[in-house]
């Protein structure tokens, strides 16, 4: 509660919410929640990003982010020195989410997504979380790697005990993405970036890795200016497992959550019955005949 009274832009935004949550009841929720995201977008543009140098991010405040969420002055410290020998040269705290009140790209499972100043230019960095299941990052470097072999997956850059640095995607995700896509040509983008997206899976399923966590895609598909997808987060993906890409990000996508309630709102009913004979007779035999057929029963020929 203190936190909400001494920020005011998290006040204005709680005020916002609540407003909205009792609109919510009387319809028109589309429209208010995309209201809504413009507003926020602009406080968040309005708030300047804080650029600190690796000699500032010792104060608690930043140091409590790269040790989240367990704060250890020692571990700092080591932490600190770990960027250093990679060649970030000051962290950049921006986006949406927050951490501690401070505000990052993404707050997932195992890591905490930050931007990273190097000398090539703004990079992300995802760092370990103290509390992770993981010891390491090299099994999502690894991983993420492969994917970058065919083309899927921001560029990996580099890799440490506590940290991997990766190339920045600036974009929005796939849930807001189609929520806020308007105009005469959104039916036409909605249904280009899905068949990106359908088709980076493929790509994967081709390669023999699994990602693992595109049945519930929410955090992990990103799209950019250019309305390109970009799949991030490889931590769970696997070269043990079989592989199933299309068939979980179509369940995501068309069958079973809320993005998929509103892009067919968007774009009309897909008959689940024919896409799920299509995503069995996949299942059964991955060829890219059986590929197009998916395409096919999404509409995305
Ligand atoms: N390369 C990237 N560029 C921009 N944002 C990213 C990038 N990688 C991850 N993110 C953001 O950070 C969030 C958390 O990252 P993720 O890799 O999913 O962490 P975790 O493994 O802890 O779930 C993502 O949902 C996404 O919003
Ligand atoms: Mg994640």
């Amino acid at each position: 509660m203190a936190i909400l009274i001494q920020n005011p832009i998290v006040l204005r935004s709680f005020v916002a919410r609540v407003i909205l949550f009792a609109l919510k009841k009387e319809g028109e929720v589309d429209m208010l929640f995309y209201l809504f995201d413009c507003y926020m977008m602009i406080l968040s543009k309005l708030q300047s990003p804080k650029i600190i140098s690796l000699e500032q991010l010792r104060e608690e405040r930043y140091a409590s982010v790269l040790c989240y969420p367990h704060y250890s002055a020692r571990e700092a410290v080591g932490r600190i020195r770990e960027l250093n020998r990679l060649g970030v040269e000051a962290i950049e705290f921006a986006g949406e989410k927050t951490a501690f009140n401070v505000p990052v790209l993404g707050k997932g499972c195992v890591g905490i997504v930050v931007i990273a100043c190097m000398k090539t230019g703004r990079v992300a960095l995802k760092i370990r979380r103290m509390d992770a299941d993981r010891t390491g990052m090299e099994h999502e470097a690894e991983m993420l790697a492969k994917a970058n072999s065919v083309g899927i997956g921001p560029h990996l850059i580099g890799i440490s005990d506590d940290f991997l640095l990766m190339e920045y995607v600036e974009g929005v995700l796939l849930p807001k993405w189609t929520a806020n896509v308007r105009g005469r040509e959104s039916r036409k983008r909605i249904r280009q970036v899905l068949r990106d997206i359908l088709e980076q899976c493929w790509k994967l399923d081709e390669a023999g890795l699994d990602h693992g966590e595109l049945s519930r895609a929410p955090k992990h598909i990103i799209v950019d200016a250019a309305d390109k997808a970009h799949i991030v987060d490889f931590e769970t993906a696997s070269i043990m497992r079989r592989v199933s890409n299309v068939t979980s990000v179509c369940q995501y996508l068309f069958l079973g959550s809320q993005l998929a309630k509103t892009l067919q709102k968007r774009l009309g009913v897909t008959k689940s019955e024919v896409l799920i004979s299509a995503l069995r007779d996949y299942k059964q035999e991955r060829t890219s005949q059986n590929f197009l057929g998916i395409l096919q029963a999404c509409r995305l020929t």
